[in-house]
């Protein structure tokens, strides 16, 4: 755990979110209704497994709609990590654990054996298919019957190439005018982190683990669900979705 009494941990959340928000502008829309859909179908005190949490954003947009639930973060990321671990000290509802999610015996290192939602944003598309896939099969065995899975990420119809191309096209020219106007990119955050005096060392770390970013797939909203019925959940679909991107819910 890196803490450091000198380090604005909340400055460190804005920079993050406002880089993600290059990405996807909607960020908040779909993490907002994943958290409606956690509340329609938990309730208002879950027991929440962050997986993929980099900072702890589902988190804390979490505790902050519920403040009764509890959420255990899971990421192999140590920087992100440790600003996750800097932003929630001393709140005895929130825990992190390092663990590769390719690893399969990555649920021995929770706190828990069952949780009532497992939540992801932005993160699956890391892994591909078939790992994927394989890890689907563990978080339904870690929700509970009746509990819920829900992943927002960029989910790719391969079926529909021109919608695609243009929806691209569309996206990179509103990112580059992002650009022009002083959005930070992911390589740019990364930089800035180098320079921290606390976050320089677990930075490093992270670019041994990952290199730049993982190579992962980006499947459709459908190849979810589907995944997701054939590993053990007993509904699936999408609950929102974007020209690029969708939230996929599960229920056990
Ligand atoms: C773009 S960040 C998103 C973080 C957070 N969910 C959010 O929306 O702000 C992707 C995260 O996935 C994590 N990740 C990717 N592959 C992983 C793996 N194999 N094991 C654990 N975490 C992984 C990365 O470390 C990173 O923190």
């Amino acid at each position: 755990m890196t803490t450091s009494a000198g380090t604005d941990w909340a400055a460190w959340q804005e920079s993050w979110d406002r880089q993600q928000e290059w990405y996807m502008p909607d960020r908040e829309e779909r993490l907002g209704i994943m958290l409606d859909m956690v509340e329609a179908l938990v309730g208002t005190a879950p027991r929440v497994l962050d997986l993929a949490c980099g900072t702890g954003s589902i988190t804390a947009r979490l505790l902050r709609r519920l403040p009764g639930a509890t959420s255990t973060g899971v990421d192999l990321d140590p920087a992100l990590l440790a600003i996750a671990h800097g932003t929630f000290e001393g709140d005895d509802r929130v825990s992190f654990v390092t663990a590769d999610l390719t690893d399969p015996d990555w649920p021995a290192r929770l706190p828990y054996d069952s949780y009532d939602a497992v939540l992801t944003a932005t993160a699956l598309h890391w892994l591909h298919t078939e790992p994927l896939a394989a890890l689907y099969g563990q978080v339904a065995e870690l929700v509970r019957d009746g509990g819920v899975f829900m992943n927002a990420d960029h989910m790719i119809d391969e079926s529909t190439p021109r919608i695609n191309a243009a929806e691209r096209a569309q996206r990179h020219a509103r990112m580059e005018q992002a650009k022009r106007e002083g959005a930070l990119d992911w390589s740019e955050w990364w930089q800035l982190a180098a320079q921290d005096p606390v976050l320089a060392e677990p930075t490093a770390r992270r670019f041994q683990i990952y290199g730049e970013h993982a190579d992962g797939d980006t499947p459709s909203a459908r190849w979810h669900a589907r995944t997701l019925l054939a590993r053990g959940f007993a509904e699936a679909r999408t609950v929102w979705a974007s020209p690029s991107d969708a939230l996929v819910l599960a229920v056990k």
